[in-house]
């Protein structure tokens, strides 16, 4: 498996932090520190309603950015949800779907986070599906299985094609926002396993062009030694990523 083959990219969930007038402050203090930094991708996924100002913010910088969720369906009575054609007027490129704290607290299954993808890359977005295990399923030794499920549950149906439009981010949930980060060999180890399913599912090509995201606790002391391992092909960061300068640190940690 070659690294050289699969972009990095390094991506912020601000999760239900930053009101727009932050959101337009911390997009510009992000694109600046991170100018010229072209080693990797940068992404920040804002909520829905920092979408609009932030996409003008990161106007003409090389800063992308994305939204949280995103509905399967393309418009009707669904209160509070949001459509893809919103996002893409809104002016986001990415989604997130999947993520754990979509999982843990508001229904998210594997067929919806299916059809919310699809929905996604039916509509042109870029799509940062997350997946990974809860603390009692590693101790359990079963996170290859809970891995390889829902990557093979959540990719049904999706073309070889549309594959080049998904990043999987691994985050094992006990990791998340608890300052207890996966050891770099832990993160390669299951970035691996994702990998080898993906290869099964498509071929090696598909496979080794895939980027696969770490997501857990990343942050500007550890991002280097987490990126370093062949398959782990850049960060989903929560909490670092609200401050700029952190973030623009593990930016740099991903330009070797
Ligand atoms: P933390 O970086 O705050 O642990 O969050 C990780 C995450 O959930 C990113 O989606």
């Amino acid at each position: 498996m070659k690294k050289e083959l699969r972009k990095v990219v390094i991506a912020g969930n601000w999760k239900m932090n930053m009101t727009p007038s932050q959101a337009k402050e911390a997009v510009k203090a992000t694109a600046e520190l991170t100018a010229g930094k072209n080693g990797c991708d940068v992404v920040l996924c804002v909520p829905f309603v920092d979408i609009a100002v932030a996409a003008e913010a990161a106007c003409g910088t090389n800063v992308k950015i994305g939204a949280q969720n995103v509905h399967f369906e393309e418009k009707g009575a669904f209160t509070g949800e949001v459509s893809t054609s919103m996002l893409k007027e809104a002016g986001a490129e990415y989604v997130i779907i999947g993520h754990s704290e979509r999982r843990q607290y508001f229904g998210e299954t594997d067929e919806t986070v299916n059809k919310r993808t699809k929905a996604a890359l039916a509509a042109g977005l870029k799509v940062i599906l997350c997946l990974g295990e809860v603390l009692e399923e590693r101790q359990a030794g079963i996170t290859a299985e809970i891995v390889s499920m829902q990557t093979k549950l959540d990719l049904a149906g999706i073309s070889a094609e549309d594959l080049k439009n998904i990043i999987i981010a691994y985050e094992p949930v006990w990791a998340i926002g608890t300052g207890l980060t996966a050891t770099p060999d832990q993160a390669e180890e299951v970035c691996a396993i994702i990998r080898n399913v993906v290869a099964g599912l498509y071929d090696t090509a598909a496979a080794e062009g895939l980027t696969i995201q770490y997501g857990g606790s990343m942050n500007d002391a550890n991002a280097a030694e987490l990126l370093s391992k062949v398959n782990v092909d850049g960060g989903l960061i929560g909490g670092a990523s609200l401050v700029p300068e952190k973030f623009a640190k593990i930016v740099d940690a991903a330009q070797a």
